[in-house]
């Protein structure tokens, strides 16, 4: 097999069109990100780890108009340069600075590939304390250590792009970035609905996954869902409840992923964005064997299976077509 352009260090950040700038920063103030800069054109928002902003929120329409991945080296930049439609080397905007390519990926959606940012200091994580587990008492004489309010997100974890053709838009990523698929779920007549792909860093223990591509049951084309890493459950939790409190629209959770095993709790934005809070991954590396299912086998370790708000991002006749056609395979497979 044929190396790949590049292989990507990290997820770097998003871009983020709101209609309404005040609304939408309340929103990530409460989901628990922290501003880091802001410049005439964009707010920059970022997590307690040291890592650049990994947010960047501007005026717009209202979704995520750009995915941006961390390259090891500028000759990485030099080299994805050449692919057709790519950009030449630029200078990032923004407060890290740093170096940037930018193309578009098979479902359109731009990509930037970026080098040299400046790391921040880190700022206070979220608190933590020891559990009482099966009997073992470790937490004595000591109350926990929780913190009323917002997450203290930690960073950027993951994306889902959606799209009608999500092997295509994985083979690209595999392609040029080197994702990896970590686990594949099927349709009933063998397309995929999910893979879910992670950075290919050798022997080093990776997140389960750091790019999802869904099949979209509108055959539209978005990055359906932005996920960020929260410091422990307490901190999850507290989240939830203060994001409750605040009247935001819950999309689904908390529950326990099968696939990543991942705690997770979904909020959709004023702005139509889900944006998940998440802790406690499944890490994996190079040793870790892929696994395919059907979708009727992916059921979590624990709570509430998604509901239409989570499964459909639009509606249109196409998401009609597909649940018909979905039905139909699984009927004639039974
Ligand atoms: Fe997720």
């Amino acid at each position: 097999m044929s190396e790949a352009t590049l292989k990507a260090k990290r997820l770097a950040y998003v871009r983020v069109s709101a209609p309404d700038l005040t609304k939408a920063e309340k929103f990530l103030d409460e989901f628990g990100l922290q501003v880091a800069a802001r410049t005439e054109n964009a707010v920059y928002l970022r997590g307690t780890d040291p890592e650049p902003p990994c947010y960047v929120l501007t005026q717009g329409n209202g979704g995520v108009t750009a995915i941006a991945f961390e390259a090891d080296r500028i000759a990485d930049l030099e080299a994805i340069a050449q692919i057709e439609g790519a950009s030449a080397i630029e200078t990032l905007d923004g407060p890290a600075g740093g170096q940037v390519v930018r193309l578009r990926d098979p479902q359109g959606m731009q990509v930037e590939i970026v080098h040299g940012r400046t790391a921040l200091d880190a700022l206070e994580p979220a608190p933590a304390h020891v559990f009482n587990m099966n009997g073992q008492q470790q937490r004595e004489g000591e109350l926990p250590a929780i913190h009323r309010g917002p997450s203290r997100v930690r960073r950027i974890g993951h994306l889902v792009l959606e799209s009608a053709s999500p092997g295509i838009v994985y083979g690209w990523y595999n392609r040029h970035l080197g994702l990896q698929t970590s686990d594949a779920v099927r349709l009933p007549d063998g397309e995929a609905q999910m893979i879910f792909s992670r950075l290919d860093r050798g022997q080093e223990y990776v997140d389960h996954h750091v790019v999802g591509f869904q099949f979209a049951m509108d055959e539209g084309a978005r990055v359906q869902h932005v996920a960020f890493e929260v410091g422990n459950l307490d901190d999850l939790m507290s989240g939830h409840e203060h994001l409750k409190r605040k009247r935001h629209k819950h999309v689904w959770g908390i529950g326990r992923h099968l696939l990543g095993g991942q705690i997770f709790d979904y909020w959709k934005s004023p702005f139509g964005v889900i944006h998940e809070h998440w802790t406690d991954t499944d890490l994996v590396n190079q040793e870790h064997e892929a696994q395919e299912c059907g979708v009727a086998d992916v059921n979590d370790y624990w709570g509430p299976g998604p509901g239409p708000g989570f499964i459909v991002s639009r509606w249109n006749f196409k998401v009609f077509k597909n649940i018909a056609r979905i039905l139909r395979a699984r009927s004639t497979a039974s």
